[in-house]
Order: structure tokens, then C-alpha cells, then sequence
């Protein structure tokens, strides 16, 4: 018996891969691990529920969006640009990551995670909620109403939400132009 493949060319984390055949129906999250040792993306629930597989999806039209990896097929992506929790620091040319994100130094100076299992997730979900509130400022008085209804999917079975949301948070209020001045609010 053989199986059905089809090629897919994609970018992932600024890198152009492909064409390369992958089987029907495979998940994206097992295109990650096995086609390209991105282990980073972690399966969870395996069903759509807790957001611990999340990667960035780069829209054309700049904008970005949460994709859950362990039920969206790898085919889905191509053609697509794509983040994922690997792409975010700087790196060296040895490949050593030498400069985190703010979001990810913030996750580290509040102590966000404890096991880790879902913060991939929530790196890429808070980075999408950043890059949003760069193009569309909040009021101060909705910035926690906001970071609830962006990160409300991410499960942590940890229970660390509270360190995660002040993290967030942390990063909002500290980076100019996420926030609008009372003044500024129309
Ligand atoms: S592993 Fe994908 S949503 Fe839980
Ligand atoms: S830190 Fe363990 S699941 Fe969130």
C-alpha cells in the first residue's frame, strides 16, 4: 500500500522550505517534528482545545493569526508564511538563540511557566496580541480585558495564568505606543 502525497512549499520562520512531498491528512504539528525537527510546537489535547500547539500565521495583508497545529493539516500552509515558536529570538550563525523577545523575556523575569508544556503557545499568541496592539493601540482601562480575550484559549494545566497575564501585561504598559494616553482616546 502506498500513500497519497502531495508537495508543499512554504516559509517558516523567514525561511523558504520546500517543495517537498508530504503525505494526505497529516497534521501540521507532524510536519514540525518530523519533516523539519521543529519540536518547539507542543501536542497537547490533540483536539483543538488547549492552544498548547499554536503557530503564527502571516497574513498578506500584515496582519497575523493563531493557527492550532494539531488539527489544521500541513497542505492548509501552503503557499503561507508561518512562525513558530523557534523563529522568535535572535540568533547567532551557530544557530544559538543569543536575544530573546520581550515577550519571552518577560515570561522568564515573571516566572510565567512552571512545567512549560504550553508556552510555546503562549509566546505566539501574546506576540500576535503585541503586534496587534502596535497597529491598534488599546485604552489603558481595556489593556487586561484585552490580554483575557487574546490568551482565554491557552490552557495551562500548571495553573500559571496569573504570571503569564502579568508578563503580558508587563510588556504592554513597557513597550511606547501600545497604549493610549486618556487623552489620546477617541
Ligand atoms: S494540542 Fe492543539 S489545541 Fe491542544
Ligand atoms: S506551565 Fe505547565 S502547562 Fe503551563
Amino acid at each position: 500500500m502506498s500513500i497519497a502525497t502531495q508537495p508543499i512549499t512554504l516559509n517558516i520562520n523567514g525561511k523558504d522550505v520546500g517543495p517537498v512531498d508530504v503525505p494526505e491528512g497529516l497534521m501540521m504539528i507532524d510536519f514540525l517534528h518530523e519533516y523539519l525537527d521543529l519540536t518547539g510546537s507542543r501536542l497537547g489535547c490533540g483536539q483543538g482545545i488547549c492552544h498548547a500547539c499554536v503557530v503564527i500565521h502571516d497574513k498578506p495583508d500584515g496582519t497575523s493569526e493563531e493557527v492550532r497545529s494539531c488539527i489544521t493539516g500541513a497542505h492548509w500552509f501552503n503557499g503561507r508564511k508561518v512562525r513558530t515558536v523557534e523563529g522568535h529570538g535572535k540568533r547567532n550563525e551557530q544557530g544559538e538563540v543569543v536575544e530573546l523577545t520581550p515577550v519571552q523575556q518577560k515570561f522568564l523575569e515573571h516566572f510565567s511557566f512552571q512545567c512549560g508544556y504550553c508556552t510555546p503557545g503562549f509566546v505566539n499568541g501574546a506576540t500576535i496580541l503585541v503586534e496587534q496592539l502596535k497597529r491598534k493601540p488599546v485604552p489603558k482601562d481595556q489593556v487586561e480585558a484585552t490580554i483575557t480575550q487574546a490568551l482565554d484559549g491557552h490552557i495551562c494545566r500548571c495553573t500559571g495564568y496569573v504570571r503569564y497575564y502579568e508578563a503580558v501585561k508587563a510588556v504592554i504598559t513597557s513597550t511606547p505606543g501600545l497604549v493610549l494616553d486618556s487623552g489620546s482616546e477617541k
